[in-house]
């Protein structure tokens, strides 16, 4: 039988890093995140702990066995501003706030990897091993474990009962021929297949792009249906009306995929951007769950996330510890 280990988790959006300790056995006892539409989510599809919390303010009394945390990334990310004094970054700093409160027995930290590289991750090292943790760091891509998607996440893990081992790559590859079996290439509504309908120069400069393509092939076929900046910035910027390729993982899913103009979202052969529902299985979140919010916010939560199995999979490693440490 499975031990059910305890979990607290903060920033926890909708709750696909908690759908994937869920899944390996833990028993989620507190989930702070600030957007009600995400804890709506969350406490719909898991257990119904989560609460609308700003993680800045200590929650007194908790008694759990792990700390999960999965802090803003805009401010770490290449493709955010990474702004060394965007108060966001600061955010994670919080974490040892909880757990000097609550003494878990190991912290999960998960950003992206450039986290790893930055002064608040330092800062918590050095809190962290000063208390008598240690430390070890990955950066997995989710496509090794079970996601047909190229998403690459750092992973800190604090610990003061013995260090998990990295979870093994899974042989090959998910495509995201395997993601959308099943739903119907023209979205049906049903179960969140919905996408927005492109706007006419959209639909235009969609019929324009061959599997694989992108936006240069608007430029270079109908330069009547680029923008003067397109034009300007020449080949930069060009994985954006990006079509996914059939065979292949998806690149990167972000919060903004419900738009063409933004990356590589069209769907392999549909001139339309993938729908709400192919966006939750290029993350791995199962078709039952029931998402709150409108297209936007779901598209945040599920843009926002870390893919389910890629949780399940540092979620078995961490239990994996937990029970050679109970038994
Ligand atoms: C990267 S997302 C976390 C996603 C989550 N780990 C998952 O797998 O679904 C970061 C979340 O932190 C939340 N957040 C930002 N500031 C916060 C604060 N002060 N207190 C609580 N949550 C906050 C955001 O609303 C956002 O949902």
């Amino acid at each position: 039988m499975k031990e059910h280990f305890r979990v607290a988790e903060l920033f926890a959006g909708a709750g696909l890093m908690g759908g994937g300790f869920h899944a390996a056995g833990f028993k989620s006892i507190f989930a702070a995140e600030l957007d009600s539409r995400a804890v709506a989510t969350y406490n719909n599809n898991l257990s119904p702990v989560a609460e609308v919390h700003d993680v800045t303010v200590v929650r007194e009394g908790l008694e759990y066995d792990v700390l999960v945390a999965g802090p803003p990334c805009q401010g770490f990310s290449t493709l955010g501003r990474r702004d060394p004094k965007d108060v966001r970054n600061a955010l994670s700093l919080t974490v040892y706030e909880w757990a000097k409160a609550h003494h878990p027995k190991m912290v999960v930290i998960e950003n992206v990897p450039q986290f790893l590289e930055s002064d608040y991750w330092q800062k918590l090292h050095c809190l962290f091993t000063g208390d008598g943790y240690e430390c070890v760091t990955w950066i997995l891509n989710a496509s090794d474990y079970g996601v047909a998607q190229h998403r690459r996440r750092s992973f800190t893990i604090f610990s003061r009962i013995g260090l998990p081992e990295c979870p093994h790559p899974l042989p090959g590859k998910l495509t995201v021929r395997d993601a959308f079996s099943g739903l119907s290439s023209v979205p049906d509504g049903e179960n969140y297949h919905i996408s927005p309908e492109p706007t006419e120069i959209g639909l235009a400069r969609m019929k324009l792009i061959p599997p694989h393509g992108d936006k240069r092939d608007i430029m270079r076929n109908a330069p009547e249906l680029c923008p003067p900046s397109w034009m300007r910035m020449g080949n930069q910027a060009v994985d954006v009306w990006g079509r996914m390729d059939w065979n292949k993982p998806a690149n990167t899913l972000r919060c903004s995929f419900q738009s063409a103009s933004k990356g590589r979202y069209l769907h392999p052969e549909q001139h339309r951007v993938i729908s709400i529902r192919e966006g939750a299985r290029l993350q791995g979140i199962p078709d039952n769950w029931v998402f709150s919010g409108d297209r936007s916010s779901i598209a945040r939560q599920i843009g926002n996330g870390v893919p389910v199995p890629l949780a399940r999979a540092v979620a078995d490693a961490i239990g994996k510890v937990l029970a050679t440490q109970h038994h």
